[in-house]
């Protein structure tokens, strides 16, 4: 039997509302799993709960119900130094990659900064273990389409794109068993978004990484995943495989997404 990668019970999450009119934010009780080099697509529209959902999934937020497990461990009652160490197998790309890198720092600073931040941990993803800190970065950028050239600069010399592929890379630094990617290809001009895919899913295959891929565009979900869910305001309102993606039994909603995304 496959393992779970991640598994969610019954997860709940709503936020005080100002206005009548924006109660049933949030997401409701909502169950799923993720298993072991799955890929799996949720797609819905601005506002359904993908991203409340991802700050649960990746604990950055605590539920007000239900449970999240990693690699079959209940998050809930972890210790901080427990969940720090399992946090190194789960990591996320956004799809602001401007703000998810330091200004400040150096490109090839801002991709070893996992590597820093678990310097006991040997990161499977380099052949050779000797390397220096900056040759990692090298080897990183490399994987992602980078070059030398690009090991000094700042964030704010790269392109959009240039940018997303050093999240990647940062994201896979660690080889992690998880990959959690909340619209990244979002702001892309859509060449480029088609090659930040490829990138993904590439990477996906030849690390064996589960993955939650989130996008608004179902065109995208059918490319990349085996298996797709279906949100809307809160609930997953439909789940199938993309096989199964032009079948009758499709709810209504799919249905839209689909014909929205031809
Ligand atoms: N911290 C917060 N406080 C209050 N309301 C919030 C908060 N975070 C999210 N919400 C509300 O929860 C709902 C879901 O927001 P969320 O960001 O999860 O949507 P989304 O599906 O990721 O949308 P998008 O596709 O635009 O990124 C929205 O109505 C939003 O206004
Ligand atoms: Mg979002």
């Amino acid at each position: 039997m496959m393992k779970e990668a991640v598994k969610v019970v019954n997860l709940s999450k709503s936020y005080p509302s100002k206005s009548a009119k924006e109660k049933g934010n949030g997401i409701h009780r909502l169950s799923f799993t993720i298993r072991q080099g799955e890929c799996v697509g949720l797609v819905g529209e601005s506002g359904c709960g993908k991203s409340t959902l991802v700050r649960q999934l990746l604990a950055l937020e605590t539920p007000d119900e239900g449970e999240v497990y990693w690699l079959s461990q209940r998050l809930a009652n972890l210790s901080r130094s427990r969940l720090r160490l399992l946090r190194q197998h789960v990591q996320a790309v956004f799809q602001d990659a401007a703000a998810a890198l330091n200004d400040r720092l150096p490109i090839w600073r801002s991709v070893i900064e996992p590597l820093d931040n678990y310097p006991d941990v040997k990161s499977t993803i380099f052949e050779r273990q000797d390397l220096e800190r900056r040759e990692r970065a090298q080897f990183l950028l490399a994987l992602v389409g980078l070059s030398g050239e690009h090991l000094d600069r700042y964030p704010h010399e790269l392109s959009g794109g240039q940018r997303q592929r050093v999240c990647i890379a940062r994201a896979v630094s660690l080889c992690p068993q998880v990959l959690i990617c909340d619209e990244p290809t979002s702001g892309l001009d859509p060449t480029i978004q088609r090659q930040i895919l490829e990138l993904l899913l590439r990477l996906q295959r030849e690390l064996k990484m589960s993955m939650l891929f989130i996008s608004h565009d179902m065109a995208v979900i059918a490319q990349l995943c085996q298996r797709v869910m279906v949100m809307k305001k809160g609930l997953i309102v439909d789940q199938f495989g993309v096989d199964q993606m032009n079948e009758e039994a499709r709810h209504e909603y799919t249905k839209l997404l689909i014909a929205a995304a031809q």
